[in-house]
């Protein structure tokens, strides 16, 4: 099939960083940064595979990135979206020519262009071809969140336990799961009773929340029955100090994310210089270029084995169609439990 030459996108309106004003969750203001265009089929380099995008996820760190306050510049004109799932229609180079047809996940990382858009450039090496029994939604999202809690898992000793703030989460649910098929006990924390039980369901040995006038007595209760040696903390605010405070010697706070708006402040910084706690960041993109290929490839192949046996699914929120995303994103986000995934017209 020839390829159209312009392509409906979704474009950032603005370079660079942000240095000031609030990051909002939903893109309330969404026609300050965002802007829907028909504009020319991006171009490949050596490398790349072109892509008909079939689905793409909406992440916290799209939303961050599109405001300006991620870890990398924005460029005017260019389609925003990090991540989805498609067809390969073109490639260029011999590994991304072989990848001609094959339905993959991807994400366009910064030599790439953005998956809110008809057609999207990926490199072929970052790109993960699907099993048939994968479905869309959870080939949409398999890279940032399911990688990433992989990984962070990893981090805790085997049969060790870990708290996880921001709970109810994708990421949350997926490091529940985690939890119990790997032999962990995970500590729970969200911000509503809602998520909890089911929390427990998929694998979580408690499952707290962090609202509650309970809260303090049932966190001390679980550190004292697990003792847990890591934080993978996507909230980075005062509930994550309070939780802190309370682990054990030698533990660690792993900061992901930044999802409350205020700063957490250290309480007592004695239990960094004598009870050895450590604080850190984890960030998936130094994963992946520190990881040696072989564990990368290893825990790919896991991720895709967990969507395919229906281990982990991908709670879909709201769909919201590539020309209706200025109108409908920011309401579709401000719906709980479940992601918004983006989807294209393939007539
Ligand atoms: N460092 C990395 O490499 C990396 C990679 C992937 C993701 N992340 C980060 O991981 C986090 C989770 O991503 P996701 O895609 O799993 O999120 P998601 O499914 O879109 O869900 C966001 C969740 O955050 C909760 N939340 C929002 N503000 C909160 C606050 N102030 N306090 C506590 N909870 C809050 C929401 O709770 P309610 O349900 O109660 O509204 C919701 O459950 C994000 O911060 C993202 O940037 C980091």
């Amino acid at each position: 099939m020839a390829l159209p030459e312009k392509m409906h996108a979704v474009l950032l309106k603005e370079d660079g960083y942000s240095s000031s004003g609030e990051v909002s969750p939903t893109l309330e203001n969404i026609g300050k940064f965002l802007e829907h265009a028909e504009i020319d089929l991006p171009r490949l380099k050596p490398g790349q595979v072109l892509i008909r995008v079939i689905m793409a996820s909406v992440n916290p760190s799209d939303t961050i990135f599109v405001q300006g306050y991620y870890g990398q510049p924005r460029v005017k004109g260019a389609p925003a979206g990090f991540e989805g799932v498609g067809q390969v229609v073109a490639g260029k180079g011999l590994y991304a020519s072989y990848l001609k047809g094959k339905r993959v996940s991807f994400v366009a990382g910064p030599n790439g262009s953005g998956a809110w858009a008809e057609y999207a450039v990926a490199d072929a090496s970052g790109v993960i071809p699907l099993r048939k029994d994968v479905r869309n939604e959870d080939g949409a999202a398999m890279i940032v969140n399911p990688l990433t809690a992989s990984a962070m898992v990893d981090m805790v000793p085997e049969g060790g336990a870990f708290i996880a703030t921001g709970g109810a989460s994708q990421l949350g649910k997926l490091m529940a799961g985690l939890a119990r098929s790997t032999g962990r006990r995970l500590i729970a924390v969200a911000r509503r009773d809602e998520p909890l039980a089911h929390l427990k369901s998929l694998g979580a040995a408690h499952a707290l929340n962090e609202r509650s006038e309970s809260f303090q007595a049932d966190l001390v209760a679980a550190i004292k029955a697990e003792n847990p040696t890591v934080m993978l903390d996507a909230v980075a605010g005062s509930v994550s100090a309070r939780i802190f405070n309370a682990m054990p010697k030698d533990s660690r706070w792993v900061i992901y994310g930044k999802l409350a708006p205020e700063l957490p402040e250290i309480q007592e910084p004695g239990k960094l210089i004598f009870m050895r706690q450590h604080i850190e960041g984890f960030w998936l993109v130094t994963w992946m270029s520190r990881t040696p290929f072989l564990r990368k490839i290893k825990t790919i192949r896991a991720v895709q084995a967990r969507f395919a046996s229906g281990q982990w699914k991908t709670d879909i929120s709201t769909h919201v169609s590539l020309r209706n995303v200025m109108a409908e994103l920011p309401a579709a986000l401000a719906q709980p439990d479940g992601k918004v995934v983006i989807t294209y017209d393939q007539g």
